[in-house]
């Protein structure tokens, strides 16, 4: 197949461009390092040239903080929309859009928004789609996962109230072996959450991480909400990770179901075994 993938010079889109060449894909990758600035790309007449002969199109670009030029409703919502309408006027047989866990009905936060009213516009299509949700992901090289491997090797962690907010943690290679079912599954217009049944709390996934590091035991530092808040408040102006929204996002924590999945790609996903924390999905069969 020829491919277009987004945001292929991401953690995801690294992985799923590696997985596609591994196959025997032509991959043709886009990120604005090579000219594909979602900024600039919001008409089809954009894409439009990109798109000949193209059989299918990941979507994989993505932001978790807002900063000048990259805002949400742009980069998840308008340029995708735009991208949605070319395939179509171009007869890109498959859509594969990478969207997060939480972008549904129970969204309030720009960033599951702006992600939810783009899936919604590819769900009205008349296109073999899939809107993939993952939960959060783990491997080599991601940047959420670095910062969570960063936190849990301080002295003190610090988690947020009782730091019992609940994650499914998936592994880089999961999302990948998901994705690549999508490209060739027979029953295409599904909405699939990437989950694990590995149900953690934010607290013990940062010892987990502490602990494949190879260190000891820390103290762990429960910080009310209140005052998590104007910390990242503060944070906002270091990194793009640390938003209110984020911290809103972690305080609800999100649950879903692992068995639509599980039937999907035929087999349980990944539980969290040490090796998989320095693994990218190349190490693991599941994905190539
Ligand atoms: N990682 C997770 O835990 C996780 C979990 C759930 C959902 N997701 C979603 O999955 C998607 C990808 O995540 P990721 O972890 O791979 O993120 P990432 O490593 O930060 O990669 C983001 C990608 O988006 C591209 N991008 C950013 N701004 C762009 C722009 N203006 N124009 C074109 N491309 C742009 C980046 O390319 P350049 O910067 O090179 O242009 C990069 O390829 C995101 O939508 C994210 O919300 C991730």
């Amino acid at each position: 197949m020829k491919i277009l993938l987004t945001g292929g010079s991401g953690f995801i889109g690294r992985n799923l461009g590696a997985a596609l060449a591994a196959k025997g894909h032509i991959v043709l990758t886009a990120s604005r390092g090579n000219g594909f600035n979602f900024a600039h790309m919001l008409t089809e007449n954009e894409w439009l040239p990109h798109l000949q002969g193209v059989d299918a199109v990941i979507n994989s670009v993505g932001i978790i903080g807002e900063c000048r030029d990259q805002r949400f409703d742009t980069l998840h919502t308008h340029a995708p929309v735009a991208l949605f309408r070319a395939c179509r006027l171009a007869g890109v047989r498959r859509l594969v859009q990478i969207s997060a866990l939480g972008a549904d009905e129970t969204a309030f936060s720009p960033y599951h928004l702006s992600k939810k009213a783009a899936d919604d516009y590819l769900r009205s299509l008349d296109i073999e789609w899939f809107v993939l949700r993952p939960s959060l992901i783990y491997g080599r090289g991601g940047k959420s996962a670095d910062l969570f491997m960063r936190l849990s090797a301080l002295p003190v962690i610090p988690v947020v109230d009782d730091g019992q907010q609940i994650l499914q943690p998936v592994h880089i290679s999961d999302v990948v072996a998901t994705v690549m079912r999508a490209l060739v599954a027979p029953e295409g217009r599904k909405t699939l959450d990437i989950v694990s049944t590995e149900v953690i709390s934010f607290s013990d996934w940062l010892e987990k991480n502490r602990e494949v590091q190879g260190l000891g035991p820390a103290r762990i530092l429960q910080i009310p909400h209140a005052l998590a808040m104007a910390c990242v408040y503060v944070g906002r102006y270091f990194s793009p990770i640390l938003q209110p929204d984020n911290l809103r996002m972690l305080k609800i924590g999100y649950w879903a179901d692992p068995r639509p999945v599980e039937h999907f790609l035929g087999r349980a996903l990944l539980h969290s075994a040490p090796a998989l924390f320095f693994a990218d999905a190349s190490s693991f069969g599941s994905a190539s």
